[in-house]
């Protein structure tokens, strides 16, 4: 089906016909490779949080050049998305400029179109139509629209579904819909925002395959993409360059140029000394590229909620990586392990955060080395577990002010808006529920506090010692 599809878009009939020679927008030369399209100069983006101004991306000094693939690849909240909707001129940069053929860009960019993770498509509208909207915002006349969106339908594989609604198309198909309509309107660079997250793994892969035979032919005239995604795999498969943002603010942490010929193979060994070298920048491991906040980068007595955040980690989840880890002789490899379990890197370095907070494991090169507190902690029976528990857990510095305060507070409970307003000085809303989540579980297994979700109330249980935190 793929093969075939591909064979049938080798032909001329195939290209997508320039939108109108009567648009309202007039296309620039075709840019020769190398050449600037897109350029960032020391862009900052700051959102107003609860408590005054989020950074969100700070100083972010970045060229898209024609002929090229980049992926932006970053923790998620490292900024991602939101760079590239002010590279699309969707969302205003706080400071600095944002450029596309170096023009200063004034509201949203004309050069570019975006695929969304969630295909964003109208439902009451057809195949067809969903494509046609794109171009009907341009002021594309209707018969030229129909002529384009059929073209671009049938470049993308859709041939047959025109007339079909999205609620009866798989998501593989939504998402060809959602390249479709990007397309339609011959963007100079696609943006694409985690198109292929929602997919299953093989629709995803198929997908993946097609979208690249489609750039290598030149068949439509994109002259760049910009692929937004926290997958290091999809980036090194898919990518020139690969741009890692680190976190609270997001800044261009590192660039890999990738130098590997196509079709790239997955299991050579150049492309998995390119994961492993990436996988190294995006989890901290490299001098140069610590992310600030993360616990390795912090001495245990100088941690505190602003610096170290909690992990989004549940016990269940820490413990249950702690005994994978055991299983392998207290020691294997973080990106094998992702790979077995069928998970991606973003997924489990939250348990991996939260395994070193704890004094539970810690990083040699690629590897996730059990402690012998982890060892213990693995190995043993419930009570036992909670003991070791409640003693590390007050090495993590919210669980350890929460419990810190309750002992202080003479009626032994607290709101946990007391708590919340505290963070709410250093992260955003979502990131104050999410560790307050953590800090509750944490403390709740290690019976260190309960929580009574009504009245919002942390307190002590009557017969709680005063717990410490030993090294
Ligand atoms: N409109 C907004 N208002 C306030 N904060 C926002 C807004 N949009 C994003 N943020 C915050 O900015 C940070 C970066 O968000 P962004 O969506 O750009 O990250 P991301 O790298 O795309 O993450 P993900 O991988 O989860 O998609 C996050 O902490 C997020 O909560
Ligand atoms: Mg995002």
């Amino acid at each position: 089906m793929v093969l075939s599809t591909l064979r049938n878009l080798r032909t001329p009939t195939a290209t997508i016909p320039a939108p109108s020679s009567s648009s309202a927008t007039a296309k620039p030369a075709r840019a020769v490779d190398g050449e600037i399209l897109l350029e960032t100069t020391a862009l900052t983006k700051t959102y107003a949080g609860a408590d005054g101004e989020l950074p969100v991306l700070a100083g972010i000094d970045l060229q898209i050049r024609a002929g090229e693939v980049v992926a932006l690849l970053g923790r998620s909240g490292s900024g991602k998305s939101t760079l590239l909707r002010c590279l699309a001129g969707l969302i205003p940069p706080s400071s600095g400029t944002v450029a596309y053929r170096d023009q200063p860009l004034k509201g949203a960019n004309p050069g570019t179109a975006m695929v969304f993770q969630t295909f964003a498509l109208l439902p009451w509208l057809t195949v067809q139509q969903n494509v046609e909207l794109g171009l009907e915002a341009r002021g594309t006349a209707p018969d030229q629209r129909a002529e384009a969106a059929r073209a671009a339908i049938d470049l993308i594989g859709l041939d047959g579904f025109e007339s079909a609604f999205p609620k009866e198309l798989s998501g593989g198909m939504r998402q060809r819909v959602g390249f479709a309509r990007a397309l339609v309107v011959e963007p100079d660079v696609l943006m694409m925002d985690e198109p292929f997250s929602a997919l299953d793994v093989l629709t995803a892969e198929n997908l993946r395959g097609e979208l690249m035979e489609l750039w290598a032919s030149g068949q439509f005239p994109t002259r760049a993409i910009v692929l937004v995604t926290h997958n290091i795999e999809e980036a090194v498969l898919m990518a020139d360059r690969i741009v890692v943002l680190g976190s609270r603010p997001g800044t261009v942490k590192e660039t890999f140029h990738v130098d590997l010929d196509g079709p790239r193979d997955r299991n050579s060994p150049a492309f998995q000394d390119l994961i492993d070298r990436v996988y190294r920048v995006m989890t901290g491991r490299t001098k140069e590229s610590r992310i600030p906040g993360r616990p390795d980068g912090i001495d245990t007595d100088r941690r505190t909620p602003a610096n170290t955040p909690l992990p989004g980690a549940s016990v269940d989840g820490l413990s249950g990586l702690a005994e994978m880890i055991a299983h392998h002789d207290g020691r294997c490899d973080l990106a094998d392990l992702a790979d077995d379990l069928g998970l991606e890197v973003d997924d489990i370095l939250p348990l991996v955060d939260a395994l070193e907070l704890l004094g539970f494991a810690g990083i040699s090169g690629d590897d996730l080395l059990l402690t012998d507190r982890g060892t213990a902690y693995a190995g043993a029976d419930v009570q036992e577990s909670k003991t070791i528990f409640a003693e590390a857990a007050m090495h993590a510095p919210l669980v350890k002010l929460i419990t810190t305060s309750l002992h202080q507070n003479a009626g032994g409970t607290l709101r946990a808006g007391f708590f919340r307003d505290v963070l709410a000085h250093h992260y955003t809303s979502e990131q104050v529920t999410q560790q307050l989540e953590t800090a509750t579980d944490w403390g709740r297994y290690a019976e260190l506090y309960a929580y009574d979700a009504d009245p919002q109330e942390y307190r002590l249980e009557n017969d709680q010692p005063r717990p410490t935190a030993r090294s």
